[in-house]
């Protein structure tokens, strides 16, 4: 099928899908200048060790090395804006198109964006807690401390350890995961955007749906699965798409 009919047929899946729900991963923020972690050549990956920058046991056993690389990406990804395709959902979610969007980005863009239904199932970098009382910090703060070469960065109250609210490897999943889980079952159709779906438990959630759509740059393990495959951009394909179901 060409392009135009690819648009078309997800329109036609979304328009009589009682309930859609949308999954994104970086490769949505990447128009916006963030870097994705798996893009060939590009991806974040290919020079750091996911494991080595971002894992619980990095933070937990070695601090200062956690907070001297893992942490400039998180703080990296904060001052981006949204693109055309987080603007875009927003529009969907408020038409009553999409029931809200699932993402593993910790960018903050889809609220920036004015999506409300957002379920951020590996954390944010809006804000960081205590290890040892749990008290919350906003993410400024986090990073106050550490340009004040405070490393690793510590609680006023107890002194304890600070960390990001961001899930690392190595981290139990968070609540919203749990509330994900739910929406999706209860959805008919899931549109995944700009993810390589390896990461699980994440990459559960394509099979827990009657439907499917992927809009990804490269191949995913799920595409076999797909009612369609969009190999396009992220913004570009929803444009096209959301043109078809406001005019159509
Ligand atoms: N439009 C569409 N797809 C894109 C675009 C774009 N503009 N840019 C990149 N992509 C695709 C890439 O081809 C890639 O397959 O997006 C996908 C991004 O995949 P990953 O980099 O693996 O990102 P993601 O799937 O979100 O990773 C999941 O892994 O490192 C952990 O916790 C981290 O949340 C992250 C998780």
């Amino acid at each position: 099928m060409g392009d135009k009919n690819l648009f078309e047929e997800a329109a036609r899946l979304i328009k009589q899908s009682r309930k859609t729900i949308v999954l994104t991963g970086a490769g949505i923020s990447t128009e916006s200048g963030i870097p994705d972690f798996r893009s060939p050549g590009r991806g974040l990956w290919e020079k750091l060790d996911p494991m080595e920058v971002l894992s619980t046991g990095v933070l937990y056993n070695f601090p200062e090395e956690f907070y001297k690389v893992g942490f400039k990406i998180l703080s990296s990804m904060r001052n981006a804006e949204p693109n055309e395709a987080h603007y875009i959902l927003s529009e969907m979610e408020k038409e009553g198109i999409i029931f809200g969007v699932i993402t593993q980005n910790i960018d903050n863009l889809h609220q920036k964006a004015g999506s409300k239904n957002v379920f951020e199932v590996h954390g944010n970098t809006r804000e960081g807690s205590c290890l040892r009382c749990g008290k919350k910090v906003s993410f400024e703060i986090l990073e106050e401390k550490v340009n004040k070469k405070q490393i690793p960065p510590c609680c006023d109250d107890c002194n304890g350890v600070l960390r990001p609210d961001v899930v690392l490897f190595g981290d139990p999943m968070p609540y919203a995961f749990d509330l994900a889980l739910k929406e999706v079952k209860s959805s008919d159709l899931l549109i995944v955007i700009g993810s390589s779906l390896t990461v699980s438990p994440v990459n559960f959630l394509p099979d827990m749906v009657r439907h499917l759509i992927i809009i990804n740059a490269t191949e995913t393990p799920y595409d076999y699965k797909a009612d369609v495959v969009i190999r396009e951009k992220a913004s570009y394909a929803l444009g096209n798409i959301w043109d078809i179901i406001k005019f159509q």
